[in-house]
């Protein structure tokens, strides 16, 4: 099981859903773990399960839209354990059930710059930090980065995040860094950011929502966090050396219809 040992891994948006699961699968097999939030209470809560079940993490408060953020977290994982080999740029935002043309421009820009600017600025600080030593980029796209939906900013800015991890993934690979880059495409996951569309629909229930999104995946069910997390780990570790610029699809068959 210990296929990232020796690793330590930051992973965004760690307080919550998929990253929190993410944070605990890659703590079980091997890797130190920063767990980074704008939520800080959040990330310290997967810290203190990780702890709980005999992992080392540090928790650090990070609003992943701010370069000087990202610059203070990557000195304190440096400080604290001397490099890093695996960043997972997870944290996002889904941008609420307006009609497009009632979009307000400063959500459009809400959702652009933490789904994409803080993508790019991770990424481009674990370019400079890893190039080296060599690691592993994992971005969390969705399947809203492939086909169409209902949200415009959601799709725009996955799908900027699944050509972004290309383009690094090109950049590294042909100018001899030993650096992979490849995104993940879920489909529904259970989390809070789900959760929350129960919110849009009048008089709205959590198994209005499952009744509504089940039938998208073919596969019958909705994805649970730990779905999506096991991908992390396999992009993580060595388990993937042959691949970069790829798309891991995690979504029950969604987009094979
Ligand atoms: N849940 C799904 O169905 C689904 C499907 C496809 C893709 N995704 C993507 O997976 C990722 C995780 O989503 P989730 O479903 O676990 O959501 P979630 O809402 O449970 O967790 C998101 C986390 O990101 C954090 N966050 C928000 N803004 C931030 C910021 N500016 N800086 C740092 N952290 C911030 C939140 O505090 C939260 O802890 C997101 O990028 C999301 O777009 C989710």
């Amino acid at each position: 099981m210990n296929r990232v040992d020796g690793k330590v891994a930051i992973v965004t948006g760690g307080g919550s859903g998929i990253g929190r699961a993410s944070s605990r699968l890659l703590s079980e097999a091997g890797a130190e773990v920063v767990v980074t939030d704008i939520d800080g209470d959040a990330a310290d809560e997967t810290v203190a399960e990780i702890a709980d079940a005999g992992g080392s993490a540090v928790a650090i408060q990070h609003d992943v839209t701010s370069e000087a953020a990202w610059e203070t977290v990557i000195a304190a994982t440096l400080e604290n354990f001397g490099s890093f080999h695996v960043l997972v740029n997870n944290a996002g935002v889904g941008g609420g059930a307006q009609l497009f043309e009632d979009t307000p421009f400063e959500m459009w820009r809400q959702v652009m710059s933490v789904n994409l600017d803080g993508v790019f600025l991770g990424t481009q600080q674990a370019v400079k930090v890893m190039r080296q030593a060599g690691g592993s980029i994992v971005n969390i796209s969705s399947i809203m980065g492939m086909v169409g939906g209902a949200n415009a900013a959601y799709n725009a800015s996955k799908g900027g995040v699944r050509l972004l991890t290309k383009s690094v993934a090109v950049y590294c690979g042909s100018n001899g860094l030993p650096i992979r880059v490849n995104s993940i495409h879920p489909g529904y996951i259970w989390t809070p950011m789900i959760e929350k569309i129960a919110s849009y629909i009048p008089g709205g229930t959590e198994q209005d929502v499952r009744d509504l999104l089940t039938p998208r995946h073919p596969i019958g069910r909705l994805g649970e966090p730990i779905d999506v997390a096991k991908g992390v780990l396999f992009l993580a570790s060595d388990d993937s050396s042959f691949m970069t610029g790829s798309e891991l699809v995690i979504d029950g068959g969604y987009t094979a219809v």
